[in-house]
Order: C-alpha cells, then structure tokens, then sequence
C-alpha cells in the first residue's frame, strides 16, 4: 500500500506532555509497539519527570512521542561507576508521520530533558532488526554496548545502546 505523504515536518510541534495528551500517547503506543504499560505507568514517569516526556502535536493531535525514566545506579558505559542515567522507556512515531524529522527532534528534545536533570548519560533497549530506530540513535551518539539475548516476551533480542550525555552542551 502507498503511503501516505503528510508533509507534517513543518506543522509539528515539539512539547512537553501534559496529563490531557496521556490517552493519545496511549493509543499511539498499541498503534506502534509490542510493548504495553498500565495508564499509572505512563502518568508516574510524566509526574517524575515531565522534562524528558516530549509529545509530537499536528493540527492538534499527537502523531508521536518519547518518554524516560530517570535512574541513578550502575553505569552503562564505565564498569563499577555511578550515574544519572536517562533511560528511554517508550518513544514512537505514527507511521504516517514518520520519515520527515519528528522523531529526531522529539529524541533531541527528551535528551534536552535529561540534561536538565543532571544525567551523566543515557540509555536504551532497541530490537536488534529496528532498523530506523537503530540509525536515529546511533545519528544522535548512541553506541551499542551490549546484546541483550531474549530481552522481549516474544523471545528477541535487544541492543543495549547508551550515549554520553555532556551537560555543557
Ligand atoms: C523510530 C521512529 C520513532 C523514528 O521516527 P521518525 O519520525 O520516522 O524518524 P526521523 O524522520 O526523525 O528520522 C531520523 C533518523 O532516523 C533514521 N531513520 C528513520 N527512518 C528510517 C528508515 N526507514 N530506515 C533507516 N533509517 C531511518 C535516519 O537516520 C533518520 O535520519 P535522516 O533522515 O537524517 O537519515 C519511528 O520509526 C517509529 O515510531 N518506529 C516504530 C516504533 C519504534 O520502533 N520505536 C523505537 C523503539 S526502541
């Protein structure tokens, strides 16, 4: 089937979400993922930090979202070292949407986030086969750190990817 064009590229908004877009990112998340969490889920880590819950907004819908945790404990990228990590929980684009730049800002955005909130670094799990997903992390300095075997309920396996977050920037 031919996709369709949107060109939404310049008639996105890129904010912070609010407690009102919840059921829209909810609803995005069946559209896009295998992965599902409960209503609290997603309003706890908006509650915890608001700064790294970035919604995409056309023509006053939302067509996409990031959402993260933010963690203290072992490092993912310095053996035996403590940090501040961002950890990118849940982020997706409607398909219709994608390809024209929305996800890299909303990835840029949530980073933006992380630094607000003092991370040292961030990471993720990506399905090994994902590939846009893989190349948008790896264009904004994620590296794969690890493979994560049987990660997914589904019996797939994961990259562990993490990136260096400098506050100065
Ligand atoms: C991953 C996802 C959020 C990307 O959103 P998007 O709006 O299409 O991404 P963008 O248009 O901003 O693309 C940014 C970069 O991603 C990469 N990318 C995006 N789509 C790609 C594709 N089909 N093939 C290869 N690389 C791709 C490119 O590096 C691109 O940069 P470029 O345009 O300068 O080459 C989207 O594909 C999606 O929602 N996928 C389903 C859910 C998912 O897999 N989420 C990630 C779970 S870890």
């Amino acid at each position: 089937m031919q996709k369709t064009v949107t060109n939404a590229k310049n008639s996105t908004r890129i904010r912070f979400a609010t407690s009102k877009d919840i059921a829209e990112v909810i609803s995005i998340n069946f559209k896009t993922l295998p992965e599902h969490y409960s209503n609290s889920f997603f309003m706890e880590l908006l509650l915890d930090s608001p700064e790294t819950f970035v919604v995409a907004e056309n023509n006053n819908k939302i067509v996409g979202y990031i959402m993260c945790r933010i963690e203290y404990g072992f490092s993912v990228l310095k053996k035996m070292s403590l940090a501040r990590k961002g950890h990118v929980v849940s982020f997706a684009v409607l398909d219709e949407y994608r390809g024209e730049g929305i996800g890299k800002k909303l990835a840029e955005r949530a980073i933006e986030g992380m630094k607000i909130k003092k991370c040292n670094e961030s990471y993720l799990e990506v399905r090994t086969d994902n590939t846009p997903a893989i190349k948008l992390y790896e264009n904004l300095g994620f590296n794969k750190i690890a493979t994560l075997n049987t990660y997914y309920k589904d019996g797939r396996n994961a990259f562990l990817m993490s990136a260096k977050l400098n506050r100065n920037n």
